[in-house]
């Protein structure tokens, strides 16, 4: 008898993946996402093919191309390469905010390595993600499908806007959550709430299903960054592959300490001490904010709002067909809010 392989296992009601299960039933697919996207980022012009190179081999989690291939495989398991391509198109246009974000942020560290910014300089960053951001483009024309490029326009659009929200919200205590769940919403949600959506759009699921994965997604992807922010104070920056404490020094003032300061003020002159890089006393400030924050059991409160919108994400699947890869999707809504990197 052949060895039962994940990939035919039928659905056992109630059953739960591990990670390692859910990425086992993407491991090929996400192989061929890897060639297509050492594929899409050729390039004659030296200095590219040498920085996409450097991106490559620093990894990833390839969550967004992940999320992609489970959603068009609730379908039907067999994948063709248009699938693989825009799983590609996902994680490039994810590349390039990331290179975008890392220069506004003055990040130096991502992924474990020195980032673009960091190594080549802020002009060769901002033309390499806007080489990316093309590039993408490029590649999702060929799909010739209007469709297709109305879910990437938006998503590239809210995510722009959500960076550029955030700007003048730097350094303000004064934050909102709102004004916060606004930014995250477009910086994060929307990427994710668009691969989740093109899985069914290549698939031609119905606007129902279309509708569902994009709610899925966009409460995924809100769960997801309340987790980053919350992994920057509690993780550590060999796990994360980038620093830890970096919101506060980067002026960003994230759930957690929106809720404490809006319940108590007086800790704003710590917050504030904690922000000031200038000053010699930042780091020991960052850890006392840190100590307080646990103390009124604030990362705990953020995280049950994280729990909140995954559960949101998996209410979302019931209108899809019942398998193995809607439990998949199910699951991760769990892991992205449980994970400690
Ligand atoms: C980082 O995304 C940016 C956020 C939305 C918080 P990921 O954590 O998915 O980054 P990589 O691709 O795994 O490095
Ligand atoms: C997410 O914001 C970045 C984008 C969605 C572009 P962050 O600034 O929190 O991401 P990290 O922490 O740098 O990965
Ligand atoms: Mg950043
Ligand atoms: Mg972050």
């Amino acid at each position: 008898m052949p060895k039962p392989n994940i990939l035919s296992l039928p659905m056992l009601h109630g059953m739960r993946f591990s990670t390692a299960q859910v990425f086992a039933l993407v491991r090929r697919d996400l192989l061929q996402v890897e060639e297509e996207l050492e594929r899409q980022s050729r390039s004659n012009v030296q200095i590219l093919s040498h920085l996409n190179r450097y991106l490559l081999s620093s990894g990833g989690k390839r969550l967004r191309p992940a999320l992609l291939l489970l959603a068009a495989k609730v379908f039907g398991e067999a994948l063709d390469h248009s699938i693989i391509s825009m799983a590609a198109v996902m994680e490039m246009l994810h590349t390039a905010t990331l290179v975008h974000d890392d220069i506004i942020d003055g990040a130096e560290i991502r992924r474990g390595k020195k980032t673009v910014a960091e190594q080549w300089g802020n002009d060769i960053a901002v033309l390499l993600g806007d080489w990316l951001y093309m590039t993408a483009f490029e590649t999702s024309l060929q799909q010739r499908n209007l469709e297709v490029l109305d879910v990437l326009t938006e998503a590239t659009r809210k995510m722009t806007e959500g960076e550029l929200l955030q700007l003048p919200l730097v350094g303000d205590l004064r934050i909102t959550e709102e004004q916060h769940f606004e930014i995250v919403q477009r910086k994060t949600g929307f990427l994710f709430s668009a691969s989740c959506r093109l899985g069914g759009v290549l698939r031609g699921a119905s606007a129902v299903e279309k509708a569902a994965l994009e709610d899925y997604g966009m409460n995924l992807g809100i769960a997801f960054q309340l987790t980053d922010d919350l992994l920057d104070f509690t993780s550590d920056a060999k796990k994360l592959g980038k620093p830890v404490l970096s919101d506060l020094r980067e002026g960003k003032v994230t759930l957690p300490l929106i809720r404490l300061l809006d319940q108590y003020p007086q800790y704003e002159v710590l917050v504030v001490e904690a922000m000031d890089e200038t000053g010699e006393e930042n780091e020991a400030a960052a850890i006392k904010v840190l100590a307080i924050l646990r103390e009124y059991g604030q990362l705990e409160i953020a995280r049950d709002e994280a729990r909140n919108y995954a559960a949101q994400a998996q209410e979302a699947l019931e209108s899809l067909p019942d398998n193995q890869y809607r439990q998949a999707l199910y699951d991760i809504a769990q892991f992205v809010v449980e994970r400690d990197k």
